[in-house]
């Protein structure tokens, strides 16, 4: 007993630097920001639903109609693909499961297969079963489905179409195992893009859905019943078992055109209902139908709500009322000018009303008032700039089968719905909302906080980013994005030390200029006249008196403007250099190289000199900060771990502790005038999120349970608070802005004193030989190998950015406001639809 409490004893004073028991909240951006491919809903259990994403996860509906995240804690470091959702299922027989196919890509830039993972309790805890296959929530075709389906006559059996040709899976244990079922053939050939050799558009699209026939008789306890549909582009892409998927069969008479995309079955009518669409979405559509099956005597009857030049488009969202029998609705997947598209029907499709018409153009009746009061942002920064309200992208619509008033459908940007859609059907006119409160699947792709300025400065994939004056603001959504210039992507943000009212950001975009500058926090910017149209994307660092930019640009090399003027070469720094500030020295500036290089300028960037061995035996610079207090210390963040130096970069120390870091930042510590290091690698936890209070000499895992993804420094952003004492955020790639109060053990050391620094020196580095075999020069950098493709996903993963200087196929390239890619991938060209829609085809 005693040597019992004893080893408890130790076990508790072993973790308690670990135990920062750290509880993350999301920043309220609001309005969700991103793409929602599905939603399902319980068909018996009132108020169960869900909606998963493509690159941030699944959410739970709660009663007040916000969403909860359930899949933070399962998407970790090595798995970090569990936040791209392709498909989810519920148990018809039990609210309290829930089913979900996970994985983001399955060409090479995700490298772990696909999961299965399944819970009893509403998404509170997983298991989950590895796939033999790569799943792709990130996908072309994500909007079809849903591609998995449990037996409503038999909780343990689990059907999940695969994409690449894989087939058809099926589970009989209630989704531990599963097997192919080797008698369906019809895989789902068709490919976006044969010639892409990315692996992304060149891949088999695979299975569309899978919807069991409730109406059926059972067969051994199974659904005898059940329909599949496969992305072909041919006679076939309906298929039909009678015997419980022992064997399967083409439906007669199916329209032999188009792909469909959802199918569903209205018990009482005995009837699927299904929307077709010329390509396979989310971003496409020419053309479409919408089609009635007839399940009773076999008929198919083409109930599309429109013809002639009228159908521009094809359809994806499917609302099936349930307690209503013949109601029906049907969105337009991208009507691009004037705005999308949706139609109702309560007769099974013999006539439809559209929720908006021409009054003699340009003058539309719209039946439906739409209000964003949950995130004021989109209004200004869309709405008002835009004739498209109720969105694009829309794959997914449903009417929650327990109240025929309540509906929700998702957009490219949010999730819109309302709980008075049965005046649809007396005054005609229902009111809308972006009810997206809790989701939250932002890109970050860039952070700041400025001490004594701004707390938090977020650059977003297709949102532009949003400014958060003060900490207070942290849970209320922001009134507008950033505007004037308004960009789909912003890739950085950076502030001047010295001047943290002065702030500076840069785009991804191309066609317009990328640079924009603000004098106030942020609230307002204007753009920057020394850039030309064609630098984009990359890195920024603001001078500490804000008269310098220096760009690192994805696109020009990297650049540097003084005074506004115009934006001109480095030529000492290679091409993809890391680059930061001296946040108070001002003719100070420092970068990296992808090979390990560090340099430093005392010209304010006009010049950089390799400094010699100056980081060991690093291969690779991921991150450099600068102290926001201290001129002349800074860190930089290695393959081989963080190195300290106090003397503007002339020398440097090793950090103990961690390895292989990425993106790291330095926020306000507990005791006054401290400092809390952070840092994304690898240490006693595993690759996580630690920090420290002493410069180095101890971490503490403040990540605790806590999911973020890929902890690459392309995927996740460190940012410590400059204003408020233990406040950190993480940017994720698809969760937006994750944060938390953390309290952190240790002493911190004198900042301004390098020789009270707790660590190793690099003095043995530093007498290594001879210097001119141990400099790292930037022509050597060329010649070293890439670094891992977990650091290469930033330009891919956002959610509709994908090929970020050029627009792929079916993509948009140009309109008014359009600020995205005006070229296409060879050999499609960029064709103007309508002044407002450009696309590549
Ligand atoms: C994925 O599954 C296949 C088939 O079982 C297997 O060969 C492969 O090693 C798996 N990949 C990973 C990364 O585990
Ligand atoms: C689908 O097939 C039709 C008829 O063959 C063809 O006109 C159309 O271009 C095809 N669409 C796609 C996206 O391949
Ligand atoms: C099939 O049933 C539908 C009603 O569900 C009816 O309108 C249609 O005429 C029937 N077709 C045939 C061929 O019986
Ligand atoms: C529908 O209601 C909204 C909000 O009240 C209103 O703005 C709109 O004009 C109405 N539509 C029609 C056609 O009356
Ligand atoms: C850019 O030019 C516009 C128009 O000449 C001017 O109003 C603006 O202040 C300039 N911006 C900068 C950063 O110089
Ligand atoms: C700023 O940096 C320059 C260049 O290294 C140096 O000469 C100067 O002493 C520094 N100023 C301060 C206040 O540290």
């Amino acid at each position: 007993m005693k040597s019992i409490s004893v080893i408890q004893l130790l076990l508790a004073a072993a973790a308690a630097p670990v135990r920062a028991a750290a509880s993350w909240k999301n920043v309220n951006i609001g309005g969700g920001g991103g793409f929602v491919p599905g939603f399902v809903f319980h068909p018996t259990e009132k108020g169960v639903a869900y909606a998963r994403t493509d690159i941030g996860g699944l959410y739970r509906l709660n009663a007040d109609d916000s969403w909860t995240a359930i899949t933070d804690s399962i998407t970790t470091d090595d798995k970090w693909n569990n936040w791209g959702i392709d498909a989810v299922a519920l148990d018809p027989q039990d609210p309290d499961k829930v089913y979900a196919a996970t994985g983001m890509y399955t060409n090479s830039w995700d490298p772990n297969n696909g999961t299965l993972i399944r819970s009893s309790d509403r998404g509170a805890t997983w298991s989950s079963t590895e796939l033999p296959f790569k799943v792709g929530g990130n996908m072309p075709g994500r909007g079809m489905g849903e591609r998995l389906a449990v037996d409503p006559k038999n909780s343990k059996i689990i059907y999940f179409g695969a994409r690449s040709g894989h087939g058809l899976y099926k589970s009989t244990d209630g989704g531990v195992t599963f097997s192919k079922v080797s008698s369906f053939t019809a895989v789902g050939d068709y490919v976006v893009d044969p010639s892409d050799t990315t692996g992304l558009n060149n891949d088999k699209q695979g299975i569309a859905f899978v919807t069991f026939d409730s109406t059926s008789a059972t067969t051994n306890g199974a659904t005898s019943r059940i329909f599949v549909g496969s992305a072909t582009n041919s006679t076939s892409s309906v298929w039909v078992s009678n015997d419980a998927g022992a064997t399967w069969s083409a439906v007669a008479g199916q329209p032999g055109t188009y792909f469909p995309h959802k199918c569903k079955l209205q018990p009482t009518e005995k009837a699927l209902y299904l929307t077709y669409s010329d390509g396979t979405g989310p971003y496409d559509g020419t053309a479409g139908a919408v089609y009635r099956y007839d399940i009773t005597n076999g008929t198919w009857k083409d109930i599309t709500p429109v013809s002639g030049s009228d159908l521009a488009y094809g359809f994806g969202g499917l609302g099936v009322d349930m307690k209503n029998p013949g109601t029906i609705m049907v969105a337009s997947l991208n009507l691009w000018w004037p705005d999308a598209q949706i139609y109702r029907s309560t007769d099974s499709g013999a006539t439809w009303s559209p929720i908006w018409e021409w009054d003699g153009y340009p003058n539309m009746n719209q039946y439906y008032g739409l209000t964003t009061p949950n995130a004021p942002w989109i209004e200004t920064g869309f709405l008002s700039q835009d004739t498209k309200h109720l969105g694009w992208m829309i794959e997914s619509l449903e009417i929650n089968p327990l109240d025929s008033d309540h509906w929700l459908y998702a957009t490219g940007l949010t999730v819109y719905g309302g709980h008075d859609l049965t005046k649809w059907d007396t005054v005609h006119n229902v009111t809308i909302q972006s009810l997206a409160v809790g989701i939250e699947e932002m890109a970050v792709l860039g952070l700041a906080s400025a001490p004594g300025g701004s707390e938090l400065l977020a650059a977003v994939g297709d949102d532009c980013g949003f400014t958060f004056k003060a900490s207070s603001d942290l849970g209320t959504s922001p009134k507008t994005p950033w505007m004037t210039p308004q960009w789909a992507s912003s890739a950085d943000v950076d502030y001047a030390g010295n001047k943290p009212a002065n702030v500076v950001r840069i785009g991804s975009g191309s066609g317009a200029q990328q640079v924009a500058v603000s004098s106030d926090g942020g609230a307002s910017w204007h753009a920057h006249n020394g850039t030309d149209t064609t630098k984009s994307s990359g890195t920024v660092a603001y001078s500490a008196d804000a008269d310098t930019i220096v760009w690192s640009s994805g696109t020009s090399g990297v650049v540097r403007s003084q005074n506004q003027g115009t934006f001109t070469a480095v030529a000492s720094l290679p091409s993809g250099a890391v680059i930061a500030s001296d946040k108070r020295n001002n003719t100070v500036f420092y970068a990296g190289s992808t090979t390990g290089t560090f340099y430093r300028s005392t010209d304010t960037g006009a010049t950089f000199t390799a400094v010699s061995d100056a980081l060991g035996s690093a291969e690779a610079v991921r991150d450099i900060i600068a102290h926001p207090t201290v001129a002349g210390e800074l860190y930089v963040s290695t393959d081989a771990g963080i190195f300290r130096s106090t003397d503007f970069g002339v020398s440097f120390t090793k950090l103990s502790g961690l390895t292989n870091t990425q993106s790291i930042s330095l926020g306000v510590g507990s005791a006054s005038g401290s400092w809390n290091l952070y840092a994304f690698g690898t240490g006693a936890n595993g690759n996580k999120l630690y920090a420290s209070a002493d410069a180095g000499a101890t971490w503490t895992d403040v990540q605790g349970a806590q999911g973020f993804g890929s902890i690459a420094v392309a995927s996740s952003k460190v940012l410590g608070s400059g204003n408020v004492a233990g406040q950190v955020y993480v940017g994720t790639n698809g969760r937006g802005v994750l944060y938390a109060q953390v309290s952190v053990s240790g002493t911190v050391p004198d900042a301004t004193s390098s020789s009270s620094a707790p660590v190793k020196t690099s003095s043995t580095a530093a007498a290594a030989p001879s210097s001119s075999a141990a400099v790292k020069t930037s022509s050597t950098s060329y010649a070293a190998p890439p670094t891992t493709a977990t650091l290469t996903l930033s330009s891919v993963k956002t959610t509709s950015t994908v090929g970020a200087e050029l627009a792929q196929h079916w993509y948009q390239c140009g309109g008014v406001g359009w600020t995205g890619p005006t070229a296409c991938v060879s050999p499609y060209k960029c064709e103007k639809q309508n002044d407002y829609y450009s696309q590549c085809v």
